[in-house]
């Protein structure tokens, strides 16, 4: 029987990039995406293995429920959480549907299929989970001059990270791996969908933040940054987390007493 992998946002960019290769790899594909179009000409194109289309809306409860229950009633191999919309805009200027549809596609969507999966994934043994988040989850620090206004889309990447960190450590031993995968910028519709040019960015392809992800599954790496040739610089980053988390107490910290 084939390995069966899920792919959400499968119509376009990363998506669509891991959809080809793990169906070359001969995966069976469900793949997710609001675009009937582009998920019919993705099926037709990969004659070889099985692809079941699922035209589904993640910024709503309806399309996550009817998602999440195919991740718990079919034996996924791989689930990519993958769909996502930026909206970078400055807070207040966010018109509140778009941060609430922000958050539903990359926060409660992942976190729902993942939980959906990951049962069926542990009971068998085997099974690989990418969220597909990005290096701006590191970004928070960064002053206003860096980067267009992004608090929502930083949020729901940090989210990804932190919960694909903590997932994976749960899931020791049983079988069941996970990533954050972390792209920096990449070509594909996702800036020019906002209206963003970003043609004369240096970009990294969307075939080379697979290539990335893929392998870094096989390196067990938790959190998988395709553009980032120090890996010390990660580990610096993981090592501060647990030292400011080891680093508190239950006595108020001497620069919060009065006088
Ligand atoms: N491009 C970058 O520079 C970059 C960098 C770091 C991380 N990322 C992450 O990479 C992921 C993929 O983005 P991309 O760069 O490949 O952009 P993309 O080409 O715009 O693809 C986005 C995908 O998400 C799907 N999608 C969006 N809203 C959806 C919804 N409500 N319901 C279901 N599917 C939805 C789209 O499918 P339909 O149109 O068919 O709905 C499309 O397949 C995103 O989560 C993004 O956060 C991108």
């Amino acid at each position: 029987m084939n390995k069966l992998a899920l792919v959400t946002g499968a119509t376009s960019g990363i998506g669509r990039a891991f959809a080809e290769r793990l169906a070359a790899d001969g995966h069976d594909l469900i793949a997710v995406g609001r675009d009937r179009n582009r998920l019919e000409e993705l099926a037709a194109a990969h004659p070889d293995v099985a692809v079941r289309t699922v035209v589904a809306d993640l910024s709503t409860d309806d399309g996550v429920d009817a998602v999440a229950g195919i991740c718990a009633d079919e034996p996924l191999t791989m689930l990519v959480n993958n769909a996502g919309v930026a909206h970078y805009m400055p807070l207040a200027e966010l018109p509140a549907d778009k941060a609430r549809e922000l958050v539903h596609v990359k926060v409660v969507a992942p976190t729902l299929l993942t939980r959906a999966a990951v049962a069926g994934m542990q009971e068998r043994g085997e099974g690989k989970i990418v969220n597909v988040a990005g290096m701006i989850a590191f970004s928070g620090p960064a002053d206003k001059s860096v980067m267009p206004r992004r608090a929502v889309y930083a949020g729901s990447l940090a989210h990804l990270v932190a919960m694909s960190q903590t997932l994976s450590a749960e899931l020791a031993d049983t079988g069941v791996q996970v990533q954050a995968l972390c792209p920096g910028v990449v070509a594909t519709e996702f800036h020019s969908r906002q209206g963003i040019d970003m043609s004369v960015v240096p970009r990294m392809s969307a075939d080379d933040v697979v290539t990335a992800g893929l392998r870094g599954l096989e390196l067990g790496e938790v959190v998988c940054a395709p553009g980032v040739e120090d890996t010390g610089l990660l580990d610096a980053v993981f090592r501060a987390d647990l030292a400011a988390f080891g680093g508190q107490s239950p006595e108020l910290a001497s620069r919060y007493r009065a006088g």
